[in-house]
């Protein structure tokens, strides 16, 4: 088990005025620290896979602890709306929409598109997401699963141990939902017309748009992505060298095409219409088994998200599996019983025990991951009934030992693997009506499967490789979860958990969700570390982005709103 490196940390040198942090939302903020780190931790992976011990030596830096830098994140507070994306311009044309009376979800909508270019390298068209919908008028909680399906031709044993064919290229795609999940969700829950939209983020097709630092480091990380037509007129030099962080650029002119006949035609047009005739002939090209039925067959689900009833009257809204809202709602289930005060991260010695009974949790939960996989694959409702009834939770924070941890892996029950996934953006939206939605989408690695296809410029994930296959374990020779095997129209199990906690007043509180992989991102300074150390726990200390945080608070004064830094992401919002 390892914990990484720090975010939850004091905007304190920030010279602007208009973001300083006011004095008391620290005690809240530490509290909504804890609750982020619990989130946070839900989009993890392979934790379980790492509580090995003995190959600890091999992860640790020679200097993992000196403290990092105060966070540039500033907090802001609007008093009516607000919108957290990765991407400060979608921060502002959600915002826009909301100024123009659209709803959460269409606001959300457009930042999606707006992000699909922005963060290209992390999410869009060619993906899928998991939302969670709050509304207020009826106080209830939805969740949209647009997550990709594997095509009707996959099998089980389809890559036959081959790490790279599930990795890249066109073996590794699944049938896109992001597109289809829109749809459905504005059909739903959407007030302003479909191409209103679409036309903001169709303006960065004449003006361009700014690599940020996020992206670059994608690029950088992804550079089989110079032998792709569209991509690399978009992100590489004549030289043969990407494109700085800072650079203007436009997105290729055939993805400017298909946004434009999607905004004219509608979401069912990737599906049924005209694009996805373009998009299966591109797929049967490269040598993809995706066919024209698997696109139209593919279908979103408006389902119920799980209710985890919390503290204080407060409600946890998350989405089932092939999420991993499941692995949030037991771990908070378990935390909940040790009632959680300001005061339990007040010196050293009670910090520690508090990260310490976290992490316990945090293996507890993990163990229940490699029992997961699509729900509608799966008998899962006695699992789901187990994992978030208080009993359970009770009997397991009894089971934790508050002197030390154990480093084996089967201490807590886990004894089957899952791979981790990767590259997520999240979008967070408190609409003026109270309102909320919490949305994660990915194409899983940077840049996906790393190609577009020719006609339409969408670049492809590579989402089967979250699937378990027969026969490929984990480094550490832990077994393969069936549970997450492939099967034909079967979506793979996922670390995205976007969430929404409401109050007793059924008002949307936090609207959370982060991006990432397998990463927890905590706030450790060096003598918890050393505490933590003193326990048994191996610590690491994580250089680079890891998971990354878009959440908004909501109390009687106002919405308070952080985009991590790392990412460059903001947050808009109206007053
Ligand atoms: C709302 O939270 C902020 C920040 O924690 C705090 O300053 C303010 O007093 C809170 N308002 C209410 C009504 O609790
Ligand atoms: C938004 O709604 C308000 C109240 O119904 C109305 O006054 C305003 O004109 C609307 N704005 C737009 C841009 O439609
Ligand atoms: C595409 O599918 C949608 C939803 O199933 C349906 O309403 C529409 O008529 C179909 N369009 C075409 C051109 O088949
Ligand atoms: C937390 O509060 C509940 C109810 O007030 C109480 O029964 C329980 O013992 C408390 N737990 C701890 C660890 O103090
Ligand atoms: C913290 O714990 C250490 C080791 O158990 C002990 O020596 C020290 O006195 C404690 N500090 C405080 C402030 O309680
Ligand atoms: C649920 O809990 C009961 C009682 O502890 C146990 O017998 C059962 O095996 C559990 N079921 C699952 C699927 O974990
Ligand atoms: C850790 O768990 C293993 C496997 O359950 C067990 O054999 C071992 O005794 C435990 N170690 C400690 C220190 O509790």
């Amino acid at each position: 088990m390892t914990i990484q490196s720090m975010t939850v940390t004091e905007a304190r040198n920030s010279t602007r005025s208009c973001c300083e942090r006011p004095k008391k939302v620290k005690t809240k903020l530490v509290i909504g620290g804890l609750v982020c780190l619990v989130l946070l931790s839900a989009l993890g992976g392979f934790l379980i896979g790492r509580a090995d011990y003995r190959n600890s030596r091999f992860y640790e830096p020679p200097d993992p602890v000196d403290p990092l830098p105060p966070s540039p994140s500033w907090l802001h507070v609007f008093k009516r709306a607000a919108v957290c994306t990765d991407a400060p311009p979608c921060s502002d044309i959600g915002r826009h929409i909301l100024s123009i009376n659209g709803s959460a979800v269409d606001a959300t909508l457009a930042a999606m598109f707006c992000n699909g270019l922005l963060n290209q390298q992390s999410m869009g068209l060619g993906g899928g997401f998991f939302m969670t919908v709050y509304i207020k008028e009826e106080e209830k909680a939805y969740t949209v699963i647009a997550r990709e399906t594997a095509p009707s031709a996959a099998t089980q044993d389809m890559f036959h141990g081959n790490f790279d064919k599930s990795h890249h290229g066109p073996l590794s795609v699944g049938v896109p939902g992001e597109l289809r999940g829109m749809w459905a969700a504005h059909q739903r829950w959407g007030k302003l017309p479909w191409p209103t939209l679409i036309k903001p983020t169709l303006e960065f097709c004449k003006y361009g748009y700014t690599i940020s630092k996020a992206m670059y480091d994608g690029l950088s990380s992804a550079p089989y992505i110079k032998n792709d037509l569209h991509l690399s007129k978009t992100y590489v030099n004549e030289d043969g060298v990407f494109r700085k962080a800072g650079t203007i650029v436009k997105p290729s002119e055939d993805l400017c095409r298909t946004l434009e006949r999607i905004a004219l035609n509608g979401g069912d047009d990737l599906y049924n219409g005209s694009v996805a005739r373009d998009l299966v002939k591109d797929l049967k090209e490269v040598g993809s088994i995706i066919t024209a039925q698997d696109l139209r067959n593919y279908q979103p689900k408006i389902t119920e998200p799980l209710v985890v009833p919390l503290r204080d009257g407060d409600t946890l809204f998350t989405p089932p599996p092939p999420s991993s809202g499941l692995i949030l709602a037991n771990i908070l289930n378990i935390l909940n019983g040790y009632n959680y005060t300001a005061d339990n991260i007040k010196g050293i010695n009670n910090t520690v025990l508090t990260y310490h009974q976290i992490i316990e949790a945090f293996k507890y939960a993990y163990s229940t991951r490699t029992r997961l996989g699509d729900a509608d694959f799966l008998d899962l409702e006695e699992l789901i009934r187990n994992v978030t009834d208080p009993e359970y939770g009770t009997e397991t924070r009894l089971k934790i030992n508050d002197k030390s941890t154990n480093n084996s892996a089967e201490y807590y029950g886990a004894t089957l693997y899952n791979p981790p996934d990767s590259g997520t953006a999240h979008i967070s939206v408190i609409g003026y009506n109270g309102d909320a939605v919490s949305m994660t989408s990915s194409i899983n690695y940077y840049f996906g499967a790393g190609f577009s296809t020719s006609r339409t410029g969408i670049v492809m994930n590579n989402v089967m490789d979250d699937f378990s296959s027969p026969g490929i374990t984990n480094y550490f020779g832990i077994k393969p979860s069936p549970a997450n095997f492939i099967a034909p129209h079967k979506r793979p199990l996922s670390s995205m958990s976007p969430s929404i906690i409401v109050d007793r007043n059924g008002n949307a509180k936090l609207v959370i969700g982060a991006s990432g992989g397998t990463k927890i991102t905590t706030a450790v300074a060096l003598d918890i570390v050393n505490g933590l150390r003193a326990k048994g726990h191996s610590m690491e200390r994580y250089r680079d982005r890891g998971t990354i945080i878009c959440a908004l608070f909501r109390n009687k004064t106002a919405i308070y709103g952080n985009a991590d830094f790392r990412k460059g992401g903001d947050v808009s919002g109206m007053d």
